[in-house]
């Protein structure tokens, strides 16, 4: 068995949080490329002040927040886990977005939004822990404006993603069906 797979096995048996819990309770997540890489999501969304965007996966809620206060926006941000929600919510308190931003429960496969409604949605780091990825994909354009921006910053493999690496994954972070996904020719 790979080391790491047996380090979180062994983590859990003595009844430690999985990594997820523990990122929610020191509150904080992280995504590819950090806040550069938000930004320049950000741009290639043509996000603008005012706009309304759902941030999917808001995980602790740093890159979050910080998009609501860096561009005036109204932002709702979803996660899987309450532990994730409480935790943007109180980035959001301290950082003064409060009244601007919403952050709830919701799974990125059943987004309980109307259609039509969002302008940007941003989404970072998150779709490798999503098991069905199509579905996930026509919830994103669903709720998103005719006009509007799907934007992911996600990290995919160029070759064949290492065999253990998902099982790997899906033991450190506790969400099932965990995959690292290889890149296909077409996405860019
Ligand atoms: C690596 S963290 C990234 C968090 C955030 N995007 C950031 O950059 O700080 C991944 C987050 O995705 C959330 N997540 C995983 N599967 C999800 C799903 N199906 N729907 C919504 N959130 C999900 C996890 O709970 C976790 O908070």
């Amino acid at each position: 068995m790979d080391e790491s797979l047996q380090i979180a096995k062994r983590a859990r048996d003595f009844g430690l949080p999985d990594y997820f819990d523990m990122q929610a309770a020191m509150g904080q997540t992280k995504h590819v490329g950090g806040w550069t890489a938000t930004q320049e999501l950000a741009q290639l969304c043509n996000l603008q002040e005012g706009q309304e965007i759902l941030y999917v996966g808001c995980g602790a809620g740093t890159a979050a927040t910080t998009i609501a206060m860096e561009y005036k926006c109204r932002l709702v941000g979803v996660d899987l886990l309450e532990t994730m929600v409480e935790s943007a919510r109180e980035w959001a308190q301290r950082r003064g977005v409060a009244e601007r931003t919403e952050f709830r429960v919701a799974d990125a496969q059943d987004l309980s939004f109307e259609d039509d409604r969002i302008d940007v949605l941003i989404c970072e780091s998150v779709n490798t822990f999503v098991p069905d990825l199509d579905k996930a994909a026509q919830e994103y354009v669903r709720v998103v404006k005719p006009g509007g921006y799907v934007g992911l910053n996600e990290a995919v493999w160029v070759d064949a993603p290492p065999e253990a690496g998902s099982e790997a994954m899906t033991a450190i972070t506790g969400q099932e069906n965990t995959q690292f996904r290889r890149m296909d020719r077409h996405a860019r």
